[in-house]
This record gives C-alpha cells, structure tokens and sequence, in this order.
C-alpha cells in the first residue's frame, strides 16, 4: 500500500511532531477513550503515523496496533517501536484480524474523500460488537454542512464540521457519546473536534 504524500514526506513530518500530542487537550481526550474500553481484543490505531500514539495506547496496558497505508510512515513506527505490532493497512482494516476492543482515528479520517468515510464506518460497524468504542478527531470547522478541503501540508484532506461527522457516524450505526472542541491556538490552524461514539446495541 502506499500514500505518496506520507512517503515522500514521512521524515520531515516526524521531526515536525516528536511527541504523541500537541496539546494537554488532545492527551486528555484520548485518555478519557482509554477509560471506556471495557472488551477484550485489540484496540486499532487507525493512521498510526510514527507510532507514538500507538505506543502511548501500548504503555495504558492495552493490545494496541497501529495501521497505516504508508510504507514510510510504517517503517519509522517499527523503527522506534519494535515491540509493536504495525499493519500495512488504511482505514478499511482489510488486513486487521484481531478481534477489536476499540478504534481510535487521529486526524487520519481528514485523508479519505467525505464520501468514502460513510462506507469505512459502516464496514467497521458490521464487525465490531454492540458498544465499541471509537475515538475520531478531525479538523473541524464552525460552518455547518459538508466536509470540505483545506491544504493540508503532505496530502489531500478534508475538514468536518462536528455536527456533520456526528451525522455520518449515527448513519453508519454509531452513537455519540461525547465531543470535545478546540479553537485554534498556536499549533492549531482550525478548530477539532474529538467525538467518542460506540457501536450501537
Ligand atoms: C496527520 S497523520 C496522523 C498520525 C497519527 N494518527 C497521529 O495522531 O499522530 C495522518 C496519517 O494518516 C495516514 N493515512 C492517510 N490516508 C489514510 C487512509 N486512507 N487510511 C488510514 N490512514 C491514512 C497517513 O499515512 C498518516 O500517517
């Protein structure tokens, strides 16, 4: 598999964002993700980049595996990260066979064009038990409506309104738990959002 913007550029992007979180915020959201994953099974780092969130999901004491369609990003995730297990894959999870206990996206989801998110979500709701737990963060922006592109550095993106990825993941059977916005700051172009939603009964 590969994503050229990501390979081509896999190095820089990694010297650019050495830690798991740019903010307290986003270290906070995803801790609170932690604390809802009750099943057994693997929990998916959908986009897992260079690792390192993966490995912060590893260090809680969870079965975390990274994904991810570039061949670069993978390699610098295995490299810093060799008890890990990391999967060629993009976000359909074609190749994950574990049972999942959850699913986190960080700013991955932003990659896939709006409408092939509708169609990754429904895949993953056909294979995830009644309450799993997903975690989906985004750029985000303050009008409602569609997705729309913004340009975003290494690859073609798209940012949600929250209301409107809500919207896609109640449709592909999903329910909202929570979100979390931020506005933008110093490190933050637009506003986030982080939604937690779980796997409708
Ligand atoms: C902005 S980085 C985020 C990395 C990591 N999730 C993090 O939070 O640090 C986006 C990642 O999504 C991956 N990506 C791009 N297209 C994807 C797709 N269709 N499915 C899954 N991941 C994808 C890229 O290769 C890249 O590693």
């Amino acid at each position: 598999m590969t994503q050229p913007g990501y390979d081509a550029l896999a190095d820089q992007y990694a010297a650019m964002f050495p830690e798991p979180y740019q903010t307290p915020f986003e270290r906070h959201a995803v801790e609170a993700f932690t604390e809802v994953i009750r099943m057994p099974g693997s929990v998916v780092d959908v986009g897992c980049g260079p690792g390192h969130v993966t490995h912060d999901l590893a260090s809680r004491g969870l079965d975390a595996i990274g994904c991810d369609p570039s061949a670069a990003m993978l390699a610098l995730a295995r490299n810093a990260y060799p008890q890990l297990r990391f999967i060629d894959d993009d976000a359909t999870l074609t190749h994950v066979d574990d049972p999942i206990a959850a699913i986190l996206a960080r700013f991955s989801l932003i990659h896939l064009p709006p409408d092939r998110v509708d169609a990754v979500l429904r895949s993953w709701a056909s294979r995830l038990r009644p309450d799993t737990p997903v975690l989906i963060a985004v750029q985000s922006s303050d009008t409602p409506g569609p997705a729309t592109p913004f340009d975003h550095a290494v690859a073609p993106a798209w940012r949600w309104p929250a209301d409107e990825l809500s919207r896609v993941l109640s449709s592909a059977g999903f329910d909202e738990d929570w979100r979390l916005i931020n506005r933008p700051d110093g490190v933050h172009r637009f506003p986030g959002v982080h939604i937690l939603a779980h796997r409708r009964s």
